[in-house]
């Protein structure tokens, strides 16, 4: 019987710190250990994570995470057969953290080394977890990032649009910070919404007028802002009811937005790859069960399945990072001790910048 296959994989390119060890073996890959340590306590003061103080956090712990997951998985350095490491894109100092540590520890053992590009890490999730098989379309929704892309290899991606400003989690993230609600946004929105009633607010529906992939979300959190200060002017406050009602036609409109993109995005990969085998999503607001509903609901119509990774899987960790690093080398990729932690890095290199994707081009 062949050996499996065994990867750390290292992350630290926002706000979790996290190290993992997957090993792929006949029967498919297994994730031995998954250590996150999440920063949240740390940025609260500040409503939103800040760049220095993740950096040292992550340059605090990075190496403890690494520990862990070894001791957990049981596994030892001389065991593995690779290293990989999100290398962008993200926060410069967090990203450097975790690529000095995998870079010392590649130099030490002369293990293979690979620099993963963290978009890329949720895009093959869905392989790690549910064996997907290519061609399939990833419509990835977090925080920081949304775009659909299809996942033609390990290592060819294609993207068929993406925001044109806020990401979905941070329209969450703000809609929360105008309504009083607890950060992270999304569970807190989620739970009001579940309350309220989706129709008494009139949201726009951004973008869904214009042809194509692309969204935008910062015109909902704005007519969140507009209507509460509206109610705020009439009443001197907003009821509880407000609040829900509130919550609830945003995140309706997400949804559907969402969902009528996705359709849109599934037409156009199909033109692209007949074959396509799966819908799939991953990013910390894959967790909102409207939005996977709506999105379930998508795929149902277009007749292919749909598969979104457990929780713990869609918002940042380090298997993901393990998996895409083993993914690549499978394929023969590897890196040397020269590859930079890069801020920006799109996953699709060939596609046009987003608007909105600032001077120093294109984020992601
Ligand atoms: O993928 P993630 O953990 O981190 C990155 O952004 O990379 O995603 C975090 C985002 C936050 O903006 C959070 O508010 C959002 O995911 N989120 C949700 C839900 N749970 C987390 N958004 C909507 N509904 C949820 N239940
Ligand atoms: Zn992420």
């Amino acid at each position: 019987m062949t050996r499996p296959l065994t990867f750390l994989g290292i992350e630290s390119s926002c706000d979790d710190t996290a190290a993992s060890v997957v090993a792929l073996g006949p029967d498919g890959p297994t994730i031995l250990a998954s250590v996150v340590r999440g920063q949240g306590s740390l940025h609260a003061p500040f409503g939103g994570v800040v760049p220095e103080i993740a950096a040292r956090a992550h340059a605090e712990r990075v190496d403890l995470c690494v520990e862990e997951a070894l001791g957990t998985a049981g596994v030892s350095l001389s065991a593995l057969d690779g290293i990989a490491v999100t290398a962008g894109p993200g926060l410069i100092g967090g990203v450097l953290s975790g690529v000095m540590c995998a870079k010392a520890l590649a130099a030490a053992t002369g293990l293979p080394l690979l620099g993963v590009n963290h978009l890329a890490g949720h895009a093959l999730t869905p392989r790690l977890t549910d064996g997907v098989a290519f061609p399939y379309l990833m419509l990835l929704v977090s925080g920081g990032h949304c775009q659909f892309l299809i996942a033609h290899a390990a290592d060819r991606f294609s993207r068929l649009g993406g925001t044109i400003d806020d990401a979905p989690g941070e329209a969450f993230d703000k809609t929360a910070k105008i309504l009083g609600l607890p950060q992270p946004g999304g569970p807190s929105v989620e739970a009001e919404a579940a309350k309220g009633d989706p129709t008494r607010f009139a949201f726009p529906r951004p973008l869904l007028d214009r042809p194509g992939c692309d969204l935008s979300f910062s015109g909902l959190k704005t007519a969140v802002l507009r209507l509460r200060d509206g109610l705020v002017a009439e009443k001197g406050g907003l009821t509880e009811t407000d609040r829900a009602d509130l919550c609830a036609g945003f995140q309706a409109a997400v949804a559907e937005v969402l969902a009528v993109k996705t359709a849109r995005a599934l037409d156009a990969a199909r033109d692209i790859e007949p074959g396509l085998t799966t819908l799939t999503v991953a990013g910390g607001v894959a967790a909102n069960s409207a939005i996977r509903a709506r999105l379930s609901g998508v795929a149902a119509v277009a007749v292919l399945p749909f598969v979104a990774p457990p929780l713990a899987l869609c918002t940042d960790n380090g298997a993901m990072i393990a998996w895409a690093g083993l993914e690549r080398f499978r394929l023969g990729h590897r890196d040397d001790l020269t590859f930079s932690a890069r801020p920006r890095w799109p996953l699709d290199e060939g596609a046009a910048p987003m608007l909105g994707s600032g001077k120093r081009g294109a984020k992601a």
